[in-house]
C-alpha cells in the first residue's frame, strides 16, 4: 500500500508552513542570522521536542520560529515545503500561515507574505506543485489584534485564498472572532477554523464554527461525531473536514483512525493531513500511510480520500476537475 499511496496524486489542505520548520533548516537560519542555538544538532533539537497536548507543542512551536526574519527565510522555509511535496507527489496544497506570530516579533507582514508568496510561484513553475495561502488569526491573542491583522492583510489581498483561526483553543471559542470572520468574508475571503480534537466545549465550537460564522470549511472538527445534528448540517453544507492522524497521536494520544472510518461510512468530506510535519514527523503520505495501516483501507478508501480533498479544495471548478480526472 505504502507504493500506492507514494504514486496517488495528493492534495494537503491542513499545513502550518511554520510546523513545517525541519531541524536542518532551523539551524541553517540560526547560523545565518548569528543566532546561537543550545543545540549541536538536528538530533539534539528533535530531542527536546516532547509534547503531549496543544499547549506543550505550541510553546515548541513559537520557539522555533525566532529564526524566521528575512524574506529570504520564508521563501527558504516555503520552498523546503514544497519540495518535499514535490518529492511526495502532492499536486496541490493550501498552506496556512501565522502571521502574528512573526509581527509581533518585529517581522513586517510584508516580508512573510512576500517570501511566502515567492516560493509558492517557483513551486509551481519549477516544482509542478500549485498552492495558496491561508492566513490564520491566533485565537488566543486579542480579538483586536486579528482585525488589525486583517486589515493588513487586504493590500496582499490577491495573494491571500482566505483565513482561518489556530493557536491555543482553550477559552477562545469562534464566537470572540464572530467580527473579525464576518468583516473577512465581506472583504471576499474564504474561511476556516480550527476545532480541534477534544478540547474543552469542543462541539459548542463546532457548532458556533457552522452556524455562527458560517465557515467554509472545519479544520480538524472530528468530536462532530458525538452531535447527530452536527453531523447532519456537516453533510447539508458540503463541508469538508480536514483531519491530521499522527498530529491527533500527539496532542490527544489517539489517531483517531476509528472516527476517520465513522466519517467515511457516513460519507462526511473527510481528508488526510499533516498539520506540523517537521515537529509530528510525518508529511500526508505518512499520514496516509498510518491511517491505512489502523483501518485497513482499499485502495478505493484512498482513493476517495484524494477526491474528498481536491473534491473542497478552495480553487475554480475547472481546475479542480483537472485534478479530479487524474485520479479516475
Ligand atoms: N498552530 C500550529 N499547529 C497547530 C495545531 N495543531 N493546532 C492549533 N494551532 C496550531
Ligand atoms: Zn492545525
Amino acid at each position: 500500500m505504502k507504493d500506492f499511496i507514494a504514486g496517488l496524486p495528493k492534495c494537503e489542505l491542513h499545513l502550518h508552513i511554520e510546523g513545517t520548520l525541519e531541524p536542518s533548516l532551523k539551524l541553517e537560519l540560526a547560523e545565518r542570522h548569528g543566532i546561537a542555538l543550545p543545540y549541536d544538532g538536528p538530533d539534539a533539537i528533535r530531542a527536546a521536542y516532547r509534547f503531549d497536548s496543544l499547549p506543550s507543542f505550541l510553546r515548541i512551536y513559537y520557539e522555533g520560529m525566532d529564526v524566521l526574519r528575512t524574506e529570504p527565510d520564508f521563501y527558504d522555509l516555503g520552498t523546503a515545503y514544497l519540495r518535499k511535496a514535490a518529492d511526495q507527489n502532492v499536486r496541490y496544497a493550501e498552506i496556512f500561515f501565522d502571521p502574528q506570530a512573526h509581527t509581533s516579533r518585529g517581522v513586517p507582514f510584508a516580508t512573510v507574505i512576500d517570501g511566502l508568496h515567492r516560493a509558492l510561484l517557483d513551486g509551481e513553475r519549477l516544482l509542478g506543485v500549485r498552492s495558496q495561502l491561508i492566513m490564520c488569526f491566533l485565537r488566543d491573542r486579542p480579538a483586536g489584534e486579528a482585525m488589525d491583522t486583517l486589515l493588513a492583510s487586504l493590500p496582499h489581498q490577491d495573494r491571500i485564498a482566505g483565513v482561518g483561526l489556530d493557536s491555543d483553543e482553550k477559552g477562545n471559542p469562534p464566537a470572540k472572532f464572530a467580527a473579525v470572520f464576518e468583516r473577512a468574508r465581506r472583504e471576499g475571503y474564504l474561511l476556516t477554523m480550527h476545532c480541534d480534537v477534544d478540547q474543552d466545549d469542543a462541539t459548542e465550537h463546532i457548532r458556533q464554527a457552522i452556524h455562527d460564522i458560517g465557515v467554509d470549511r472545519i479544520d480538524h472538527g472530528v468530536n462532530a461525531l458525538e452531535d447527530p445534528a452536527l453531523i447532519a448540517a456537516i453533510k447539508d453544507r458540503g463541508l469538508g473536514l480536514t483531519v491530521c492522524p499522527i498530529s491527533n497521536g500527539y496532542v490527544t494520544g489517539s489517531t483517531k483512525s476509528t472516527q476517520i472510518r465513522r466519517m467515511l461510512d457516513l460519507g462526511l468530506r473527510v481528508t488526510i493531513n499533516s498539520d506540523d510535519p517537521a515537529y509530528f514527523m510525518g508529511y500526508v503520505a505518512e499520514n496516509l500511510a498510518v491511517v491505512a495501516d489502523e483501518l485497513e483501507l482499499t485502495k478505493e478508501d484512498l482513493v476517495l480520500l484524494q477526491r474528498n480533498a481536491f473534491e473542497i479544495t478552495w480553487l475554480p471548478r475547472d481546475v479542480k476537475d483537472g485534478y479530479l480526472a487524474e485520479l479516475d
